[in-house]
């Protein structure tokens, strides 16, 4: 996670202190001469806590106006999802905005992989989605060399021994769409795990596109490369995801 991922939890009184370059005796004094506002409001209460997402201003002037970025962007292949890269463009090249370096990726796809990724300047949010605990569903489309059969329906199902790192997948869904092409539902994110698991029936993955993280679906109308902000009723649902049932 970058530095600009974490969240930077502080009391009122000391983040004034700190930005003013006043003492905090001052910062009371201030406060009771309701100077101080904090989204928007007067600030009556010195202890209260403020983040990095927390809009604070001194005599009408914005001490902080950070906002946060919640994106959904539609990878192309051939691009790198990490925050720089020496060689190949990144999913971060790819946003055009100004603020594109405090963001950071909540959920990596391989350099060949297509759709969805999340990215965002909230460490909190990001940690959410990828806690273990939460179990958030991925959905990948793939494409495959050779035909599939029921027998992997249940192989998914009863989870695969990776070797490697000496587990067992987690309980994966396979829907069959045609002989070459399925969806994959898994709620853990192993490195390279999808294919992998083809692997594991010497069957490999052509291509590979996530269509859906939890219940946030890749908007259609972005083509490969474009990117928007999620929209407010999209992040409440996300939000309510349901912790997973052991
Ligand atoms: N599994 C893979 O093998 N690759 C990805 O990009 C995502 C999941």
């Amino acid at each position: 996670m970058s530095k600009q991922g974490r969240s930077t939890r502080t009391r009122l009184d000391r983040f004034v202190s700190e930005r003013e370059g006043v003492n905090r005796r001052d910062v009371r004094v201030m406060l009771a001469a309701g100077r101080i506002t904090v989204d928007g409001s007067v600030a009556r209460d010195i202890s209260r806590v403020v983040d990095q997402f927390t809009h604070v201003s001194v005599d009408g002037q914005v001490l902080q106006a950070n906002n946060p970025a919640y994106i959904m962007l539609n990878k192309p292949a051939g691009v790198v999802c990490a925050t720089r890269d020496a060689r190949h463009r990144t999913v971060i090249d790819l946003l055009h905005r100004k603020t594109a370096g405090s963001l950071h990726i909540a959920g990596r796809l391989d350099f060949n992989s297509t759709g969805l990724v999340l990215l965002t300047n909230d460490g909190r949010w990001s940690r959410h989605l990828a806690s273990p605990a939460q179990g958030v569903r991925k959905v990948y489309r793939v494409t495959l060399e050779n035909p599939l059969t029921p027998d992997y329906i249940e192989a998914f199902a009863g989870g695969m021994y990776l070797a490697y790192e000496g587990i067992t997948t987690r309980p994966a869904t396979l829907d069959i769409l045609s002989a070459h092409e399925a969806d994959v539902g898994l709620t853990e994110g192993r490195y390279h795990q999808v294919k992998r698991m083809f692997g594991q029936f010497r069957n490999r993955v052509l291509t590979l596109h996530r269509i859906a993280i939890g219940n946030l679906v890749l908007d259609p109308a972005l083509a490969p490369g474009e990117s928007r902000d999620l929209t407010p009723r999209e992040l409440e649902r996300i939000a309510s995801i349901p912790a997973r049932v052991p």
